[in-house]
């Protein structure tokens, strides 16, 4: 027999972890990702067997709209709700102070509009992602559109930032967003201030979002496995 891939063991408990907060009436945020993917997964079974009533999603992607159908959670539109009340979401980088890079899946745009959105926003994420520093190991992604991308790519290099188109795997070109535009994962040497980057990057013309996520976490749910065994703890 195989051992269980360690990361996709802390995912799944994480997923698990944050589907039990999810309340019955509730009208329930759900990210993109390998580790969100636990989670709705969580909240449909929960659904299914009864434990849970009356819930509606907000997908914040294509992949997360797909899941959410596939686990029996009935899903609703920004224009339909007055609020959000619990969102769960991914990231890529958590620092200290819980501020976030996302955008690893290219849906960071939708996911920012509804976790910025939710009365409580839970990060998921295994042990791996926890940094002292945003940007020690992830590029910043960028969405802009297809027209902007010369002008764009030239002021983030004025910024000190290093762009690169994102390619697709198994496509050929450029990964296109849900949104139809083009996303930039730009390598920066230092991020000392994510608060002032976030803003500069969104001014600059043709920059749909980027993905740093200030503010905004209220809870970091971290997936670890200690001595074989998986465990959840929170920030
Ligand atoms: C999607 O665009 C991202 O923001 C994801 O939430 C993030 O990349 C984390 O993904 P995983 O859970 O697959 O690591």
């Amino acid at each position: 027999m195989t051992a269980a891939d360690p990361v996709k063991v802390m995912k799944e408990e994480v997923g698990k972890a944050a589907a039990a907060l999810v309340k019955s009436n509730s009208v329930v945020g759900l990210g993109t990702g390998s580790t969100t993917a636990y989670a709705i997964q969580y909240i449909g079974e929960r659904l299914k067997s009864g434990e849970l009533k009356d819930i509606v999603g907000v997908p914040t992607s294509f992949q997360a709209e797909v899941l959410a159908k596939q686990y029996g959670i009935p899903l609703t539109t920004l224009d339909a709700i007055a609020h959000i009340d619990i969102a769960i979401d991914g990231a890529d980088e958590v620092d200290p102070q819980k501020n976030l890079i996302k955008g690893g899946g290219a849906a960071h745009t939708r996911e920012k509009v509804v976790d910025y959105l939710a009365n409580q926003f839970i990060v998921v994420i295994d042990a791996g992602k926890l940094v002292d520093k945003l940007g020690s190991s992830f590029a910043v992604p960028v969405e802009v559109i297809p027209m902007a991308m010369t002008p764009v790519m030239n002021a983030i290099k004025k910024l000190g930032g290093k762009p690169e188109l994102r390619m697709g795997v198994r496509k050929a070109g450029p990964v296109i967003t849900d949104q139809g535009n083009m996303v930039i994962d730009v390598r920066f040497d230092d991020i000392p201030d994510p608060v002032n980057l976030e803003k500069t990057l969104n001014n600059i013309p043709g920059v749909l979002e980027n993905g740093i996520f200030v503010n905004c976490a209220d809870i970091v749910l971290i997936g670890e496995v200690i001595d074989g065994k998986p465990s959840v703890r929170q920030i």
